[in-house]
């Protein structure tokens, strides 16, 4: 089966993750402020690329550490971060993700994100709900007052930062508290299976939320745009993830 041929392949990235020799890493900055990418980064999509193809050879493959950057909208494809919390990973903080959604059409079918660390692998197809190590999950049904936010700082793009940090603001009154992980991906997984209550970020790229979306609408919650619009995987943009009962309307006033 699909899925689990694919977690087969994830499991074994995670190892290269776990044993990773961080002093040797190869780190490079990519351009925008503080976009930074390993060998391992590198290392690990060239396996997820060429083990996906075998599985499904007729995909496109839309990887962040590509040089150019397929077109996903018409056909099947996959859209991979093969280190998601790269800052993270350059830091050894443990708290770092691979993920991996498939499309069809534009439209993600199946989403998977793992996360080494702490050995947990989560799991949706679309209509079949959403699962962690093969456990369904669900979001919270927590009002805001009763809930955490997760947030990005979107850190690559300087011009959003005050925003960003505004919207914080307005969420500190709103919530329990605030968290920041430094993994979009994971932040998401984090929703989905009910942990916090809600995520925005105003900038991210497909392969940070493609798998992490279906994951969390799969397990009963909502993602869309900060400002309400419904997100596409083809472009970048912000994401607003939630729980059941949470009331993001504070954040558009
Ligand atoms: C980043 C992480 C981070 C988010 C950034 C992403 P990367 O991905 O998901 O949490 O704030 O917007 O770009 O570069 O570590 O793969
Ligand atoms: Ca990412
Ligand atoms: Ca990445």
């Amino acid at each position: 089966m699909l899925s689990s041929e694919i977690q087969e392949v994830m499991r074994e990235c995670g190892q290269l993750m776990l044993r990773a020799d961080h002093a040797n890493a190869d780190v490079e900055n990519k351009g925008r402020y503080n976009d930074l990418v390993t060998q391992y980064d590198k290392k690990i999509q060239d396996i997820l690329k060429k083990r996906l193809l075998d599985i499904a050879p007729d995909a496109h493959f839309l990887g962040e550490e590509e040089d150019v950057h397929e077109s996903i909208a018409k056909g099947r494809a996959f859209i991979v971060d093969p280190i998601d919390g790269t800052t993270n990973f350059v830091k050894d903080y443990k708290c770092s993700v691979i993920s991996v959604a498939m499309t069809m059409d534009g439209e993600v079918t199946l989403g998977l994100v793992y996360n080494p660390y702490l050995d947990e692998m989560y799991t949706a197809q679309k209509g079949k709900g959403a699962s962690c190590n093969g456990i369904p999950i669900h979001v919270s049904d927590h009002v805001l007052h009763e809930g955490i936010v997760l947030y990005g700082s979107a850190s690559y793009y300087r011009e959003l930062i005050d925003e960003s940090f505004r919207l914080l603001r307005l969420c500190a009154d709103e919530a329990m508290d605030i968290r920041r992980s430094g993994s979009a991906a994971w932040d998401l997984c984090t929703i989905a299976a009910g942990r916090a209550e809600m995520y925005f970020e105003l900038r991210l790229q497909p392969w940070d939320f493609a798998a992490g979306s279906l994951i969390v609408t799969e397990a009963g919650g909502t993602v869309t745009c900060v400002d309400g619009s419904p997100i596409a995987v083809d472009q970048p943009c912000s994401i607003l993830a939630k729980g059941t009962r949470v009331d993001d309307g504070f954040m558009r006033e």
